[in-house]
């Protein structure tokens, strides 16, 4: 499984690059937004910085409702550098999006899935990547991550090659787990990728170490 950093914040990508554990990066308009970026001229600006230090993709996501819209947001976007995946939402308006950008060559980034039939959609239409919002699926009592697992099987079973991103990630432990059923992405918060590689333990077991090397030098 990869990781992606899920955020607009470009020191946080700095962060992250340099740790050399993710291999992309995904944005979406409330993240951008939580960075002050409102107008596309921004937001290009800022995904054009990201990708001078990720080589991997970029989601970068359209903003339209209809698909004509969509569809011409996309290839403007797809322009803006050359690793983007153009995230739409799992809707009738972005399924007819993500087959006319796809039969164009533009990656996209299937984003706000929440059933697997949406999934199943979106491998017909063309998507790069589906992206099942785990954490929203918790929010509401729905068991997200089986969600994954059943889009997973589903798609393995068929010999589909659309990619499976568990994305609205909230813990470490659905970072682990989406690896257990075997997502091929998941796109983490930064501050979830610093708290997956704490352990009490370990801090411990360093305490030790250097106490008892250090302390064996008096
Ligand atoms: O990539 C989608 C992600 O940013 C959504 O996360 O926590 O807003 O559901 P969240």
């Amino acid at each position: 499984m990869k990781l992606f950093v899920d955020t607009a914040n470009v020191e946080e990508i700095y962060k992250a690059a340099e740790l050399g554990v993710v291999s992309g990066v995904t944005t979406n308009p409330s993240l951008a937004a939580k960075e002050g970026i409102s107008d596309p001229e921004n937001y290009k600006k800022t995904v054009q910085e990201i990708a001078k230090v990720i080589s991997g993709p970029i989601s970068v996501e359209v903003v339209s409702i209809e698909a004509k819209d969509m569809i011409e947001e996309g290839l403007k976007i797809a322009d803006w550098i050359d690793n983007v995946w153009v995230k739409i939402p799992s809707t009738l308006a972005g399924f007819e999006a993500i087959h006319k950008l796809s039969d164009q060559g533009i990656n996209t980034n299937q984003t706000l899935c929440f059933s697997t039939n949406q999934a199943i959609l979106g491998a017909q239409a063309g998507s790069t990547v589906v992206s099942p919002f785990v954490g929203r699926l918790d929010d509401i009592a729905q068991d997200g991550m089986a969600m994954v697992g059943e889009i997973v099987d589903i798609y393995r079973m068929h010999g589909i090659e659309t990619l499976v991103m568990a994305a609205s990630i909230r813990h470490p432990f659905h970072c682990s787990e989406a690896a257990r059923i075997g997502a091929d992405i998941s796109t983490v918060p930064f501050g979830i990728i610093k708290k997956m590689a704490e352990h009490p333990l370990t801090d411990k077991g360093m305490e030790l170490f250097l106490n008892d090397w250090f302390g064996s030098k008096k």
